[in-house]
Formats: structure tokens, C-alpha cells, sequence
């Protein structure tokens, strides 16, 4: 069943307030729920509660028993048209709860995952963003640790009970309780306030893991002060890790709870990867007490009004750590990537969808992330100073507000004077948008017509021209900047826009820092790109100019059969070589564009990608490449050890990041030398991982491997990595039947989504050995995520997507993929989630 934006109608009472009585129990918890209503008299409506997989004790309305009508999705009673208390007693069990939505046990403890529509299964209740109440939770049961959201406002032996004076909607409820032991930490806000703050895991080798989490919770919670003007409203601030989490994390009302991926860190095992996305994780999250919590949506159809507003600033957080041009890179290349796929395949949908049938479905990278694209661009258009007006005013307008885009969008017009409803667009138009250019220089005038179109996607066939923030500069041919940086505004199909009083026709600097999510059409040559690559004084562009010309240069070895381009190499050389360069920006510019980037690339020119092609042209460049740079890796390689003990920070990391590309460089020519040594010597989990994976690259390092394994054994986490690393790092031909050996190990557990994902992510994202020629790899996954199905539908609909690009592929593999997904669709009981996703992927384009 297909639920429409355009249907929103808010609910037909109030909850004023709610008061939860929890008796934990394995399989028989009791809920008790006491709420009072009030009918909304602007919007009378039957008395609904949602509720699945509930078994209802009773149900009283003012102490009188009452028989509701209950069904799979809720209960409707008879309601009295005067303010009333309801109340009713459940049964759930979180003991056999292995979707992970409601309340469930992971490794003996009780926790809670509630967005979106998870609070359904706790009790009956209109679980609904816009129906906001006063929560107060009793919890008893046998635990040192009972935790909900809010203050404690009393515990004893066996029980404890919890006030949120903040009203919020279900979907922020959380719970916990176990064995914890807590990590603790104090905050004093800007105006005085002292906050408890803990981050409490099972006791044992993850209290030794917090540290780092603690530090990054107080500088996020400084940080939204001083960057935002918003302070903390809670007395106390709990962040829980879970090893069972279908996500990364959730932003609970005073009580964030983790999936242990994405909190828990320490040197010897963890990457800087990790130490920055787990920076990144904690600060979004604690960010959303404003973002999402204080001001949150009215509806799930304005997901993105906190999604997206919430990664716009966690990626200036992580700008402020270490580099914003290295941040700038990384978040658009994953645009460029992920989210223009998404965008481009069958799954596209705007970033405020206009109907879904599972809403878990929606928490996509079009969402998320080109929802901070918006965001983004919204500041552009507007300037630093009225954004920050904006957003005074937004916090101003709708603190204790069910928002909506309209809401947002008013507080810019209001603060501009602008008129917004054009830019309205992108969040109603699915597609990335195509900006075709080109030039003209003519006595002294240089011209550059810009023309805008996006493409038919499911469901929307026609596009109108979009408000697009275009920023420029040029350059002389000499490499002197003529023209800085300006923000030209697209807003028709075609626009003509002119620099006079050049001597020279300039080379264009298009579309700096990213500064639109869409794709440019441009005809260019090798030589103009290494030009851009060697000139351009914007750091997204040079690494983006670097990037097609590392794309222009594989695409000619993979369907051509050409020795690499040596403008290319030289390129790479001369940043290689220039100190005055960041080592974490040289390292990106090592970066190469993945094998699934170039199939598309393949596709989208009229070809059908050949992976293993695919494959070996890459192969055939990183040796190129290896052997180009000879002389200077090993220089750079010892330039970038970092001394001292072990620190996280932005700075060593990205020595560590460029030694590490050097040494994969030097492992290309010396057999694996410096590898093994360094996998020795490593007294860190991004050095031991980054020289174990450069040996299994020259299909070396299997003691390696299995000593890195034996010693880990203990460690979840880092056992993830091992199974990761070893379908990843697999030889194309192996990697389904590695993946399939791997699911036989004995700590292979389908049950705990970062495992499964460490497998099967791997696999999916093993382009040459996911799409072998035998669909073995096609079967695998489908089998799998038939299996998973059953346990956990949104985690096997998350991983679904594996098969989002299948028709770019042959009629041979086409079919294969077809049958496996028409197999899946037709499995008995599939779930709601699974069956729309595979129903997309199937549809007629
Ligand atoms: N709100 C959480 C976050 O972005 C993620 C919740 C994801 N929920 C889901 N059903 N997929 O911080
Ligand atoms: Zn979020």
C-alpha cells in the first residue's frame, strides 16, 4: 500500500502526556501504557492506534475495560469526544526481535530502535513524527543499568524511572537496560549548565574503546555552540553501543544509542577512517537535539528537512577538524558516485519523495546527502551572513515544531526577501541534472552558455529547469588565475554568461567546489585537464580534473587497449613531488575512480561494461602508475612515517593516508617488502590493515591474514574488518566462492547486520566478482538476502541494492539478475520492505 505526501492529514487528538510502565522479560515484557488524550477539535478523526506484533492484554478508557477493534497495523475504539485517559497493557518479545526495529535484546541487553515506525511494536500508540507528547518511563527489571530519555528522576534496586520534559514524537523514545558500565565525561554549557555525559558499553574490552567518543561528544557539543548559538536542554546526555544495529546510530531524545561501529574506537583497532567517521557519527547525532529533536518533521515525507540539514552540519564539523577542501572532495566524490546512481537507476526518487510504501526504504544517499547538497547550495545563493539569519530564525520559529520544507524554505524568504519557489524544485524533482556548456572567445570576451536538462526517472517524465549555483573562475594559459571564483546563477534551460577584457581565450574552471550537485557535459581534452589538474587554484577542481583525466585515460586502456596517457602520470608526479601540498589532498589525488564508476562511464557512453576488463585496465594503470612514480614513493613513503605515539588527528592522518598510497605503490614493484615489514612494525590498526590489504592485492599475505585473524578473533569489530577485507581483496574469479566460505566460518552470524554486511557488502562492492560471468555471484546474494528477509527485512532490503545497476550490464547477466530478483519476489512472506525494493529494480525504465 502506497502512502501519499498529498493525503497529510494531522491526527484527531493530542497526547498531552504519556507515562510507559516497562516489566522486562525475554520473551513476555509487559507495556503498560497510561496516555492523556484530548480530540483535536480543528481535526476530528476515529481514535487509531498503530500497533503490530502486540498482543493486547486490556485497554481501559477512564478506568472503564474497552474492546477495541484490532487488526495486523492498529486498534480503533470508540472514544469519548471530552479529554480522556487511555491505557492498555501489552506483550512483546524482544527476545526473538531479530528485525532490530521496537524494542529487542542484542548479547543479553534490552535496547530500542524506534525510527521510523519501530514504536509500534512497544505499545499501541499514533506513531506518527507530528503527534508529540511528555514522556515519563518506569523500567523494571533486573539490571544495574535502566536508561530511557530524559532526566532520572528515581531509581532503586530493580527499577528506575525517566522524565522528558521536552515533548517528542515516538519515534525518538529509546530504552535500554543491562550490565553496562559507563565512560563518563562532563559538560558545561555556554550559559552554565553542568551535563552528565556517559558512553556505556558491556563491561570488558570496549570500556577501553570510549575515550575517544567522549572527546568527540564534547567537542561537537562545543562546537554547535559556538558554530550554531545552540545549546544542550537535558541534565544528562547517555550514548549506549550496541553490536546489533541495523544502522549507524540514532539520535534518541537525551539517549543516543550506536551501532559499536560508530563509537567505539582505539588505536590498535581502529583506522583513521574510523576515528573520522566515528567524529562524524557522533556529531551528527548530537546535533539532531536541535536538528531533528527540538525542531523535527511532520511527516516521514520531510525526512530530509533533519537528514539533511543534519549532514550539512556535521560536514562543516568535520571541515573544522582537518581540512574542509579534502572533506569538500570526499563528500562530493560520494555524490558523484553513489548518489548520482541512485538518481540515475531505477531506486531514483526526489530528495522529498511524494509517496513510498516502506519508509525505511528512504534513508538513502539522495536523502541524506544531496539533502546537505541543498543545503548547501541554499547558503551559496543566499550568502554566509543571511544563512545565519536563517537559521536563527528557523530555531526561533519552529523550536517544539513538526516542520516541514515549506517551513524551512519561508525562513530564507522571509530573511532574503528572495523568492525560493524555483529552488523548491530540487527537492521535488528526482534526477541529477545535466549542465551541458560551451564556449566562445571573441575579441577580448569570453562567453559560456550553459544549458540545463534532467532526465526522465520513475514516475516523472518531465523536469522544469532547476536554480543552479554555478561557480567559476578562469585561467590564463600562462596558469595565472584571470577570473576568481564567481556563483553565476543558472535558472533558465540556456543562459549565456560573458568576461570581457581578457588578453586570451582562459581555460574555465566549471562548476568550483561542487558547487551544484549535477553532471557537466563539456567537450575537453587530456591536455586541458592535466592543465586544470597542474593550475587550478580550487582544490575540488584540480582533484576533479585529476579525476576525469584518470577516467579519460582507463577508459582508453579498457576499451582500447592504450598504454596509459603520460600526462596523466606526469600529473601525478609533479603533485606527488609538491611539499607545499597537504598530504591528506596528495593522497586523494592518488585516489582512482572505481570499477563501478567506470562501468558507468562505459553505459552511459552506449557500451555494456566487461568487469573483468574493467578490472585489468585498473590493474594495468596501478602498475603503470607504480612504475611512473618509482622514484618518488619510496621518498614520500619515508617523508610521511609519523613519529611518536598514535594520534588521530587530521594532520597525521593524512601523512599516514598518503604513506600508505605510496606504499601501495612500492608494493606494486618490491613483492611486498615494505608491506610485510610494516605490517610488522605497525603499532596501528591503519597501518597494520593498509599493508596487510597491499599484500593480498599482489595476491600475497596469507600468513598475514591469518595472524591478524587469530589475534582479533575477540574483537567483533575488527573481525568485521577481516571478513571484509578478505572478500575485497579475493581475486576476481574467488570472491563469490570466498564469500560463500566465509558464511561457514563459526563467527559468521546473519543475525548481527555488520557482519552480514562485512561479507556481503564486500561482495557487492567487489565489481569483478559480484558480477562474474557465471551469475554466481548474483545467486549468492539472492540467496542470502532471501534468508535475511525473513529475520530482518531492512537490512535485506538495504543490501538489495547491490542489484540497483543491473541493466547496464549484458542480456546474459540481465537474466540472471532478472530471475534471482523475480525468485525473490516471489518468496512467501516477503517482507513489505524487500518486495518494494525489488519491485523498483524490476520495473519497466
Ligand atoms: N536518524 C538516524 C540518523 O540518521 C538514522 C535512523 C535510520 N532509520 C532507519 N529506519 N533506517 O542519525
Ligand atoms: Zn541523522
Amino acid at each position: 500500500q502506497t502512502i501519499y505526501l498529498k493525503d497529510y492529514r494531522p491526527f484527531g487528538y493530542h497526547i498531552d502526556a504519556v507515562h510507559l510502565t516497562f516489566k522486562l522479560a525475554p520473551t513476555a515484557t509487559r507495556v503498560i501504557a497510561r496516555m492523556q488524550v484530548r480530540p483535536n477539535a480543528d481535526y476530528p478523526g476515529a481514535f487509531f492506534l498503530h500497533g503490530q506484533e502486540l498482543t493486547l492484554i486490556w485497554a481501559k478508557i477512564d478506568g472503564v475495560p474497552v474492546t477495541p477493534d484490532v487488526t495486523a497495523e492498529g486498534l480503533t475504539c470508540d472514544a469519548p469526544d471530552a479529554p480522556f485517559v487511555w491505557e492498555a497493557e501489552v506483550e512483546i518479545s524482544p527476545d526473538t526481535n531479530t528485525a532490530l526495529e521496537g524494542l529487542y535484546t542484542s548479547n543479553g541487553m534490552y535496547c530500542t530502535q524506534c525510527e521510523a515506525e519501530g514504536f509500534r511494536k512497544i505499545t499501541y500508540y499514533p506513531d506518527r513524527p507530528d503527534v508529540m507528547s511528555v514522556f515519563t518511563v518506569r523500567i523494571e527489571g533486573d539490571f544495574p543499568v535502566l536508561l530511557s530519555n530524559g532526566n532520572p528522576v528515581g531509581q532503586d534496586e530493580g527499577w528506575a524511572e525517566w522524565h522528558d520534559p521536552w515533548p517528542k514524537p515516538a519515534y525518538l523514545f529509546a530504552l535500554v537496560a543491562g550490565d553496562l558500565v559507563n565512560h563518563p565525561g562532563t559538560f558545561t554549557t555556554k550559559s552554565g549548565k553542568d551535563v552528565e555525559l556517559n558512553i556505556w558499553v558491556r563491561p570488558g574490552p570496549d570500556e577501553a574503546k570510549c575515550a575517544f567518543g567522549m572527546e568527540a561528544l564534547k567537542r561537537s557539543m562545543t562546537w554547535d555552540e559556538n558554530v550554531y548559538g545552540r545549546e544542550y536542554d537535558l541534565d544528562i546526555f547517555n550514548i549506549v553501543a550496541v553490536d546489533d544495529f541495523n544502522m549507524g546510530a540514532m539520535e534518541n531524545k537525551g539517549l543516543n544509542v550506536f551501532n559499536s561501529s560508530c563509537v567505539l574506537a582505539s588505536p590498535e583497532t581502529s583506522t583513521d577512517a574510523n576515528f573520522e567517521r566515528i567524529d562524524a557519527i557522533i556529531a551528527h547525532e548530537y546535533f539532531h537535539n536541535w536538528t531533528g529533536n527540538r525542531i523535527t518533521c511532520r511527516d516521514w515525507f520531510q525526512l530530509c528537512l533533519k537528514e539533511g540539514l543534519t549532514v550539512f552540519r556535521d560536514q562543516q564539523y568535520t571541515g573544522d577538524q582537518g581540512s574542509h577542501a579534502v572533506k569538500r572532495i570526499e563528500d562530493a566524490s560520494l555524490m558523484r558516485s553513489a548518489q548520482f546512481q541512485e538518481d540515475a537507476g531505477p531506486l531514483a526518487h526526489p530528495v522529498r519523495p511524494a509517496s513510498f510504501v516502506e519508509i525505511n526504504n528512504f534513508y538513502t544517499i539522495t536523502v541524506y546527502e544531496k539533502g546537505a547538497e541543498l543545503i548547501g547550495m541554499l547558503k551559496r545563493l543566499v550568502g554566509d551572513a543571511a544563512y545565519a539569519q536563517a537559521l536563527d530564525l528557523y530555531f526561533e520559529r519552529h523550536d517544539g515544531d513538526a516542520a516541514t520544507i515549506e517551513d524551512w524554505l519561508a525562513v530564507f524568504e522571509d530573511v532574503t526577501g528572495r523568492d525560493l519557489g524555483q529552488f523548491k524544485r530540487w527537492y521535488e524533482q528526482a534526477g541529477t541534472p545535466r549542465v551541458a556548456v560551451s564556449d566562445d572567445f571573441t575579441n577580448g570576451t569570453y562567453s559560456l552558455t550553459l544549458r540545463q536538462h534532467t532526465r526522465p526517472t520513475p514516475g516523472q517524465p518531465d523536469k522544469a529547469p532547476l536554480v543552479i549555483p554555478f561557480a567559476v573562475g578562469l585561467i590564463a594559459p600562462s596558469g595565472a588565475e584571470v577570473v576568481p571564483t564567481q556563483l553565476l546563477e543558472l535558472t533558465e534551460e540556456e543562459q549565456t554568461f560573458t568576461f570581457g577584457g581578457l588578453s586570451e581565450k582562459p581555460v574555465p574552471s566549471l562548476l568550483r567546489d561542487f558547487s551544484a550537485p549535477v553532471i557537466l557535459e563539456r567537450d575537453t581534452t587530456n591536455a586541458e585537464r592535466a592543465f586544470l589538474m597542474a593550475n587550478d587554484t580550487d582544490p575540488y577542481n584540480r582533484w576533479q580534473a585529476g579525476d576525469a583525466l584518470a577516467s579519460a585515460v582507463l577508459m582508453d586502456m579498457i576499451t582500447e587497449d592504450a598504454a596509459p596517457d603520460a600526462a596523466y602520470l606526469d600529473g601525478l608526479a609533479a603533485i606527488l613531488r609538491d611539499d607545499s601540498l597537504d598530504p591528506a589532498f596528495r593522497a586523494v589525488m592518488l585516489d582512482l575512480p572505481s570499477e563501478d564508476e567506470l562501468a558507468r562511464d562505459i553505459a552511459e557512453t552506449g557500451g555494456v561494461p566487461d568487469p573483468m576488463a574493467i578490472y585489468h585496465g585498473l590493474e594495468a594503470l596501478r602498475v603503470a602508475r607504480a612504475q611512473h612514480l618509482q622514484d618518488i614513493s619510496p621518498r614520500i613513503y619515508a617523508d610521511m612515517q609519523v613519529a611518536g605515539p598514535y594520534s588521530p588527528d587530521a594532520k597525521s592522518a593524512g601523512k599516514r593516508r598518503l604513506a600508505n598510497s605510496a606504499l601501495s605503490m612500492i608494493t606494486r614493484l618490491d613483492g611486498g617488502v615494505a608491506a610485510a615489514r610494516q605490517f610488522e612494525a605497525a603499532d596501528n590498526m591503519t597501518n597494520k590493515i593498509s599493508a596487510l590489504a597491499q599484500l593480498m592485492n599482489i595476491g600475497k599475505g596469507e600468513a598475514q591474514s591469518a595472524a591478524f585473524r587469530a589475534d582479533w578473533k575477540a574483537d567483533r569489530l575488527v573481525t568485521d574488518k577481516w571478513f571484509g577485507l578478505t572478500v575485497a581483496r579475493a581475486a576476481p574469479e574467488d570472491a563469490v566462492g570466498t564469500a560463500a566460505r566465509l558464511t561457514d566460518e563459526p563467527d559468521f552470524d546473519m543475525g548481527n547486520p555488520n557482519r552480514f554486511r562485512s561479507v556481503f557488502g564486500a561482495l557487492a562492492n567487489h565489481h569483478a566478482g559480484f558480477h562474474d560471468a557465471s551469475g554466481a555471484g548474483y545467486r549468492l546474494m539472492g540467496d542470502w538476502l532471501g534468508k535475511l528477509d525473513a529475520k530482518n527485512p531492512q537490512a535485506a532490503a538495504r543490501m538489495s541494492t547491490a542489484f540497483e545497476t543491473w541493466r547496464r550490464y549484458d542480456p546474459d547477466r540481465q537474466a540472471i539478475v532478472r530471475e534471482v530478483l523475480e525468485a525473490l519476489a516471489g518468496q512467501d512472506g516477503l517482507s513489505r520492505d524487500t518486495s518494494e525494493m525489488v519491485g523498483r529494480m524490476l520495473a519497466d525504465p
